[in-house]
């Protein structure tokens, strides 16, 4: 039976307030009843005294929960317009969670373009545990269906998709998911709650590398997971305190103060996101430019449906179309890091065939058009013109 923990699990009642009063005040009520600080305070302890066993205050030990985690599993919670949240050591400990929902002979239908460390958590660990996975493109949310069977309990969709910002209607997905009895979880990374809120498309999961844009410096690495049915927050909340992939103090606070000016991050990633998507397209040594906000790319309209904007994430290739073309490139980026990782207010360059997604065979890879030549872009809140300039001096 789970052991209930009042603070990590009790349901957060949604106020009356729009997105960007929710960055900072959702979930965030009488944070700190003793002298009324405007930030929770860092609970940096394991444990908290009791009077009698089992006489606490709500905290007992801080694997199953602690008062600066429980702040920031409720505003995540807030901006994701769900009921409960719950917060982890790293995206793929919550991703994880998600998946010892299941038992062996289960089977799970996910994307085929997908951040390279799921589909590594998928088929080199829980394929070992009897749980079986299927990849397919899911662009068209009806070639869903043909794959689905009696064992199949769960789509695992990311929408922008890494790195080939392919679009999933989520709303069609979840009506799939319903129609056959399945959960539907959403890594909702790459949006995040500011430009879409899968749960008010019918999610039922949704989940975050919160390292990325929710963190938004570059300076925690973190999970994240949303829902609003009650029972499924409890088994989640029992994976969390039993298998314990969980996250200290310290970072919750950072994520926490992170999350409060997400807004304001989130409304420049898009307009350099725009920018730089703009540039590349007409520049005579890019070959494909992938990024949601053209009407040719081929999920524009349902982007512009459950998107409030199109990010900062963008995938490109060489014109030259070979791995020394792209590797040159971004060896010569001054601006822009070559570094893993994405959503932090640096702009940051990542070449996914040898870098996040290298733990994905050349040949799978290849069918999803994660070529040698592709680099993505994690375009940060700098001034566009010198991130054009950076671009430009690197292309030559
Ligand atoms: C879309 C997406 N999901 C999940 C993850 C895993 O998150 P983490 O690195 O925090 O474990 C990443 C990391 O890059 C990601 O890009």
């Amino acid at each position: 039976m789970l052991k209930h923990n009042a603070h990590t699990t009790l349901a957060i009642k949604q106020k009356p307030m729009k997105f960007n009063t929710k960055t900072i005040h959702g979930g965030q009520e009488n944070i700190d009843p003793a002298y009324g600080s405007v930030m929770p305070p860092i609970y940096q302890t394991t444990t908290f005294s009791q009077s009698t066993p089992g006489g606490h205050k709500g905290f007992e030990y801080s694997r199953s929960g602690n008062p600066t985690r429980a702040a920031l599993e409720k505003s995540i919670a807030s901006i994701e317009n769900g009921k409960f949240g719950l917060a982890f050591g790293s995206g793929l400990a919550a991703i994880d969670a998600v998946i010892k929902l299941f038992k062996p002979g289960d089977e799970i239908i996910s994307t085929n373009d997908l951040y390279g460390g799921s589909y590594r958590l998928f088929t080199s660990i829980f394929e070992n545990f009897g749980i079986k996975f299927q990849f397919i493109g899911m662009g068209k949310a009806k070639n869903i269906e043909k794959y689905i069977n009696k064992n199949t309990k769960l789509l695992w969709i990311e929408t922008p998709t890494n790195p080939m910002m392919n679009i999933i209607d989520i709303e069609a997905v979840s009506k799939i998911a319903k129609a056959h009895n399945l959960l539907l979880a959403v890594d909702n990374t790459f949006a995040t709650p500011y430009l879409q809120q899968p749960l008010e498309l019918g999610a039922d999961i949704v989940m975050h590398s919160a390292t990325k844009y929710l963190g938004g410096h570059s300076d925690v690495v973190m999970g994240s997971l949303v829902v609003n049915q009650k029972k499924l927050a409890e088994k989640l909340y029992f994976i969390q305190n039993a298998s314990g992939g969980i996250c200290g103090p310290q970072d919750c606070f950072l994520v926490l103060r992170g999350i409060k000016t997400l807004h304001l991050r989130m409304q420049r990633h898009c307009e350099n996101g725009e920018a730089i998507a703009k540039f590349l397209k007409t520049h005579p040594k890019v070959g494909k430019v992938y990024w949601p906000g053209f009407e040719d790319h081929l999920n524009h309209d349902i982007a512009s449906k459950q998107m409030k904007g199109f990010g900062g994430m963008i995938s490109f290739t060489t014109k030259e179309d070979t791995l020394k073309s792209a590797t040159a490139l971004v060896e010569k980026l001054k601006v822009f890091t070559l570094a893993e990782s994405l959503g932090g207010v640096e702009s940051l360059a990542g070449h996914p065939a040898s870098m996040t997604h290298a733990s994905i065979p050349k040949e799978e890879r290849a069918k999803t058009g994660v070529v040698d030549s592709l680099i993505r872009l994690s375009v940060g809140i700098e001034d566009e013109e010198d991130l054009i300039a950076d671009l430009k001096q690197a292309m030559g």
